[in-house]
This record gives structure tokens, C-alpha cells and sequence, in this order.
């Protein structure tokens, strides 16, 4: 399977990133401004201390998509402006089973515009339309912004995996939904 490299939606426009270090370096300035949301859920934002870190992230994506081809990361730009305002990941991609998991975030300033909703409708066409036959989305039941992203779209909730995850951050094991799409339910 081949994904685009670009993405256009109405408002956003979703690229594969070529690594440089003035994009980790703006990308950095989104997770800095963004830390209090998305520390509680993802824990490498807490180990992400400076634009080196991002940059090493992103050289590190690039090579393994390009040579496993299992994981696809989509840095979402305003369409208007340029502005960087947050990632969103097509991971774990099976070729065999036809399906992967979508994983994302969004800078704190863009949050609550439907950023998210939009880019994920833009990713499901792609990769429904690259034959792509089951989408997953994995998140903290306490999360809810990330749990209205995936009910707002249509996701069927599979179940809630029990105490799952070490939680560093709350200092407990939490519980984790499992949603998903079938090719057969997009519309
Ligand atoms: C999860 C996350 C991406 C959700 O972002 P979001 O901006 O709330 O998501 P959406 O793009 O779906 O936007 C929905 C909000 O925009 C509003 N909105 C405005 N214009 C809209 C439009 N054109 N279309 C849809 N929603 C719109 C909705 O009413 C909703 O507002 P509400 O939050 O007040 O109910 C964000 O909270 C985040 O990055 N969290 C931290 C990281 C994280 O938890 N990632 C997920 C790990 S599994």
C-alpha cells in the first residue's frame, strides 16, 4: 500500500514530513505550548525536552516508514496560513489483515475547532480507498476530547481493555477503548 504523501481537506492540508530541523523546531513550539493536554495522554511528550528530541522523532518515523512501511505520520498544517498544528498517525499498518491504528494530537490554540474531525475524515478516505479494511483507535477511557473525535466519526466502540497500561502519569493502571471502522460502514 502506497498512502499519499499529501492530503488536502477543506481547512487543512495533511503532508508526510521530510525531516529538517526547522520543522522539529516548530513542531517542538506546538508541544510546548500544548503540555498540559497532552501530558495525561501521551506519555512522550513528558521525555520531550527540546527541538533535538522532536527532531530525532521525526528522523526516526521517516526511516521506519520508509523501510518497514507499517506506520504513516501525517503533520497537519492550516491550509491558509501554513501554521503547524498537530499529528495525525496511520500505525501499525498490516498488510495481511488490511488494517492499522489512527493515533493523533493537536496544539492546544487549534483544539475544540474540529481540526481533528476534519483530518480524520480526510486520512479515513485515503486509507479506506488504498484497500485498508478495518480502522482502529485506541484511548483512555478518561480521555474524552479524544473519545467525542472517535464517537463524533462514527467509530463503534469493540470494548474497553481492563487496567491495560501503566499509567506514569496518573501513577495507575488504566483502562483503554478500543474502537473501530470497517470499510463496509464508511460512507
Ligand atoms: C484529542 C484531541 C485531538 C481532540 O481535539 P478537538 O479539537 O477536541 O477535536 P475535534 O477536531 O473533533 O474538534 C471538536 C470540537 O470542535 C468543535 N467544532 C468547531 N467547528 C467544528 C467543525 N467544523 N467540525 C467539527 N467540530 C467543530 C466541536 O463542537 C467540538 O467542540 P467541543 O470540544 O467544545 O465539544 C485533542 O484534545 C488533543 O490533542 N488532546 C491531547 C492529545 C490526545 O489526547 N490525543 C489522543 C490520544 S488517544
Amino acid at each position: 500500500m502506497n498512502f499519499a504523501e499529501i492530503i488536502e481537506a477543506e481547512r487543512i492540508i495533511l503532508k508526510q514530513p521530510e525531516p529538517s530541523f526547522e520543522l522539529a523546531k516548530e513542531i517542538f513550539a506546538a508541544i510546548e505550548e500544548s503540555r498540559e493536554n497532552l501530558e495525561p495522554w501521551l506519555p512522550w511528550c513528558k521525555k520531550t525536552t527540546k527541538a533535538e528530541d522532536s527532531f530525532g522523532f521525526l528522523k526516526d518515523w521517516c526511516e521506519k516508514n520508509r523501510t518497514e512501511k507499517t506506520g504513516y505520520a501525517y503533520l497537519i498544517h492550516d491550509k491558509t496560513t501554513g501554521k503547524y498544528l498537530g499529528c495525525i498517525d496511520f500505525m501499525k499498518v498490516s498488510d495481511t489483515d488490511k488494517s492499522g491504528e489512527i493515533g493523533y494530537w493537536i496544539r492546544t490554540s487549534a483544539q475544540g475547532k474540529g481540526y481533528m474531525s476534519e483530518a480524520l475524515a480526510a486520512l479515513e478516505k485515503e486509507v479506506f480507498g488504498q484497500g485498508i479494511n478495518r480502522i482502529y483507535i485506541g484511548n483512555d477511557t478518561r480521555n474524552i476530547r479524544s473519545v467525542n473525535v472517535a464517537k463524533r466519526a462514527g467509530y463503534h466502540l469493540d470494548g474497553v481493555l481492563r487496567q491495560n497500561r501503566w499509567d506514569d502519569y496518573s501513577q495507575s493502571f488504566v483502562d483503554s477503548n478500543v474502537w473501530s471502522k470497517l470499510k463496509e460502514e464508511y460512507k
